[in-house]
């Protein structure tokens, strides 16, 4: 009606103003608070990033073992979150249960759900981040039937973490610091991407004054989705299907097939148009990873002549489809021993810090409800038929 700007899928629209993170996506470029998303995987750690984005600078030394030690004070979970787990099914997929355990956050932290008090948004980020890894791998310990593992507040963020997944109360916890390292950066490179799917569903929720715990539940449930985070699960799945390097001209042939919705997982960016940043240093950690294990994995051979095709082929190289963060990840994970279902979770793990951030910013300035428009097409105005008259 001349009113509005049409813009499905917000190719054009910017919804917000953010000093979190820049993209510039021809040239293949992530900065967050200024820093090379490479420079931070190389020498910064996730919990270091976490503060870059929630603060908008690099921690000094004193401020970084503060933020770090607070953290740790959050890592348990009310003791009544154990019983929530239950009513869960065993086989229910992972991310069926994080929708519902994080937003259940909500009905513990009472205490810090002023959302306009700058000190209850910083301690529920900081809850957030803390707790994400123990409800994490309390959903995976669930599924297959073993008990929850505490938290072991002596080790690093990401130790704790794969202690918490692969540890059990029979045996002394070992964790293998490769592992660590590289799971510490597949959090850091999956920290915050601004205004994706599942951040913009967490402001648009946060717009409407609802608490943060709601807000990331719901952050959960838009990153699930094949599209965006649920991607590293179908890669592997699709990695799977293909089974060899032999098999993977046909798959790509279905990919360029219009009449075909197949698309090929972990390829394409809605903003990336000449490289994913996060899939470089990805494609590193995949290789040092299956180096330290001794893995010859031959899904690797099927991902790396994917690749391969996907740089050369025309169809690819026109529509500047590229591997993404998704593409290499799953290998990793994999290689740790994450199970598949898993993968997306650890994704939102991951990203939380980010969601917060964004969350946080948006509250620290003055916001007004996020409320798009539309284009009606549906019918004129017409008047009600009684049941009995109708065709
Ligand atoms: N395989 C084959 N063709 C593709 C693919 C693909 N993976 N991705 C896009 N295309 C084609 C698509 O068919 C379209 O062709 P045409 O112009 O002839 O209609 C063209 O490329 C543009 O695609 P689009 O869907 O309009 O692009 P978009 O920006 O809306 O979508 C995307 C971006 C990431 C959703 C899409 O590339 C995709 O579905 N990729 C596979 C899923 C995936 O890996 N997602 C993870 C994204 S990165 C992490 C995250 O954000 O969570």
């Amino acid at each position: 009606n001349g009113y509005f700007t049409y813009d499905p899928g917000f190719v054009s629209t910017a919804a917000c103003e953010s000093k979190i993170t820049y993209i510039d996506g021809n040239a293949g470029i992530l900065l967050h608070g200024g820093y090379p998303i490479e420079q931070l995987a190389e020498q910064s750690d996730y919990l270091e990033t976490c503060y870059l984005l929630l603060y908008g600078k690099l921690p000094n030394s004193t401020e970084k073992e503060t933020f770090v030690n607070k953290v740790r004070m959050h890592t348990m979970v009310n003791d009544q979150m154990s019983t929530f787990f239950k009513g869960f099914r065993r086989d229910a997929h992972p991310m069926a249960i994080m929708c519902g355990v994080v937003g259940a956050l909500s009905a513990f932290y009472h205490d810090s759900l002023d959302i306009a008090d700058e000190k209850h948004r910083e301690i529920s980020a900081i809850r957030l981040i803390a707790k994400m890894p123990t409800l994490a791998a309390m959903t995976y310990k669930y599924t297959i039937g073993q008990p929850f593992m505490y938290p072991q507040n002596h080790l690093s963020y990401s130790e704790n973490f794969l202690h918490m997944m692969f540890g059990n109360p029979c045996e002394p916890s070992n964790v293998n610091p490769v592992l660590a390292k590289a799971m510490d950066t597949i959090f850091l490179l999956h920290a915050d991407h601004e205004q994706n799917a599942s951040t913009s569903t967490v402001r648009l929720a946060g717009s409407t004054g609802a608490n943060p715990f709601a807000c990331i539940s719901a952050g959960i449930a838009a990153l699930w989705g094949p599209s965006h985070g649920g991607a590293n699960e179908a890669v592997l799945n699709m990695l799977e299907e293909i089974g060899d390097e032999s098999n993977v001209d046909a798959c790509v042939a279905r990919a360029k097939d219009k009449n075909d919705p197949f698309r090929l997982m972990g390829f394409g960016h809605r903003v990336y148009k000449n490289f994913d940043p996060r899939a470089k240093v990805m494609k590193q950690v995949a290789d040092e990873v299956l180096g330290e294990l001794g893995i010859d994995d031959p899904l690797l051979k099927v991902a790396k002549r994917l690749e391969q095709i996907a740089l050369e082929d025309p169809y690819f190289v026109e529509k500047k489809l590229y591997p993404n963060v998704d593409f290499y990840s799953g290998i990793i994970l994999k290689a740790i021993g994450i199970p598949t279902s898993m993968f997306t979770v650890i994704f939102a793990l991951g990203r939380t810090p980010g969601w917060i951030a964004h969350w946080s910013e948006m509250h620290a300035s003055a916001s007004r409800i996020g409320r798009p428009r539309q284009l009606y097409t549906g019918p004129e105005q017409r008047d009600f038929v009684k049941l009995e008259d109708r065709d």
